[in-house]
């Protein structure tokens, strides 16, 4: 494999099994990963708890100069862990109580605008995989691979489902099948850069491909976008 680092977006539904797909690019290449839906969901547990209401331009404002989000590596998890504010809020943001307002924070404009610097900022050195809804369309759209992941919507419920059950045992799949429905749905339809493929994007549709299957997959785009940036 080429030495030369390239940017790789991968964008998406929700669970489609993006961050996956990162994380074993990320530990294949040594790459940094970055899980920006991390970043929407710490923003909303700030708003959460802080009783920030999402259309209050003012207090979003203000809510937005007192929080500062940062990266740091856990070993033990081989991945990196979200900080808010030095809290490691890592334990907290997937529960369900921020997935269900987290569709509607990401659609804020000035929380949008306030992440994304944050995620080109961490681009510069390339050698990164970050995975989100437009990281290939706004993000970076210099990206030299992107995919768009997709899974049969059964698929992909009851893969959350699985990863939600262990930490929220009375959890049923109909509470699941809601909640990736409407956040689909607000993630397509919002104003301010809404999922959607960039028109340079590969398709990956993994409904029926393994994680192995998937990754050389990957691998093979990789190899070839990496030696074409060599070759310019
Ligand atoms: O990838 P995820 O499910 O953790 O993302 C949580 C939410 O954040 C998702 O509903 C949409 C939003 N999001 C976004 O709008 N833009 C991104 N780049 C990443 C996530």
């Amino acid at each position: 494999m080429s030495a030369h680092k390239i940017i790789i977006a991968i964008d998406g539904f929700s669970s489609c099994g993006k961050s996956t797909l990162a994380k074993q690019l990320a530990a294949k290449l040594g790459y940094n990963y970055i899980d920006s839906g991390a970043m929407y969901r710490a923003i909303t547990l700030y708003f959460l708890r802080n009783g920030i209401h999402v259309n209050d331009h003012e207090q979003i404002l203000d809510a937005l100069s007192n929080i500062h989000l940062s990266f740091v590596f856990n070993e033990q998890r081989q991945q990196s862990d979200i900080y808010l504010n030095e809290e490691d809020v890592e334990p907290y943001i997937r529960d369900l109580i921020v997935a269900e307002k987290v569709s509607e924070v990401a659609a804020i404009k000035e929380v949008r605008s306030f992440a994304v610097a944050q995620q080109k900022k961490m681009g510069k050195k390339k050698g990164i995989v970050m995975d989100g809804r437009d990281i290939g369309t706004v993000v970076f759209p210099e990206a030299e691979l992107k995919v768009f992941m997709t899974a049969d919507p059964d698929i992909r419920v009851l893969r959350r489902y699985d990863e939600l059950v262990a930490n929220n045992p009375n959890i049923t799949i109909e509470e699941v099948r809601h909640n990736l429905e409407l956040r689909d749905y607000i993630d397509s339809n919002r104003e301010e850069s809404p999922l959607r493929k960039a028109d340079d994007a590969i398709t990956l549709d993994n409904s029926n491909l393994t994680r192995e299957e998937q990754l050389e997959k990957v691998l093979e785009w990789v190899k070839d976008r990496a030696t074409n940036v060599v070759a310019k």
